[in-house]
């Protein structure tokens, strides 16, 4: 059973797609075992309570040097000793060491379908907004490994959303959300737990039974 740890910044209905999914059964070799926020207040810390999962806070800020904020969150991430972490709206940017001490265990969701509107500052409702900018017809959202690269890593899954006539980005979000975000991750999330996921070349291959 795998040690799932959580790291969220706001509402978190990521995060409880995941809970979902795992009273489900649809998650059936991972446990959710802790929840970490970037922000004291986010709602997401209530829907981990409420389920009876452990909580913790972490803050960019309480820290002088980012050096310092990474080497805490390494610390934590191995006293809860996660096998898969999960960025589920998390909005502070990793270091590399975090990466490189979980590398290809840590899957990202992202609300377009990368490479399009990814990258630094795509983040939240301004995906949306720069996507109806440009006047696409279809997005959607990525779930992906993360690399050192903002948004480059494997891609694990993805699933499209059509645009509709008059689609703000508060309505595109939802839908977004509602269709694919909290199908895939759920489902990236089950796959890297009954290890089907191989990695070669930055590109990932679902291993078949
Ligand atoms: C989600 O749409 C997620 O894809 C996005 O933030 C939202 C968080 O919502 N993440 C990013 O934009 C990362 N670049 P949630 O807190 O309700 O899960």
């Amino acid at each position: 059973m795998k040690n799932i740890v959580v790291l969220v910044s706001g509402g978190g209905t990521n995060l409880q797609a995941l809970i979902d999914a795992q009273k489900a059964g649809k998650i059936k070799n991972g446990k959710i075992t802790c929840v970490i926020s970037s922000n004291p207040n986010a709602y997401a810390l209530q829907r981990a309570e409420a389920n009876g999962i452990d909580t913790a806070v972490i803050r960019r800020k309480d820290y002088a040097e980012f050096s310092e904020y990474s080497s805490a969150l390494i610390s934590l991430l191995n006293d809860k000793k996660a096998d898969l972490i999960v960025l589920a709206g998390f909005m502070t940017i990793l270091g590399e060491d975090v990466i490189k001490a979980f590398k290809n265990r840590i899957i990202n969701i992202h609300p377009s379908l990368i490479p399009a509107f990814c990258g630094e500052g795509f983040y939240g409702l301004k995906v949306h907004e720069c996507a109806l900018q440009r006047g696409v017809k279809v997005t959607g959202a990525t779930a992906h490994f993360v690399n050192e690269v903002c948004d480059g890593g494997p891609i694990i899954l993805q699933k499209a959303v059509a645009i509709e006539n008059g689609d703000t980005p508060e309505i595109l979000q939802k839908r977004v959300m509602e269709q694919a975000e909290w199908k895939i991750l759920p489902m990236a999330v089950a796959l890297f737990c009954d290890d089907k996921i191989k990695v070669i070349n930055d590109k990932t291959t679902e291993i078949l039974d």
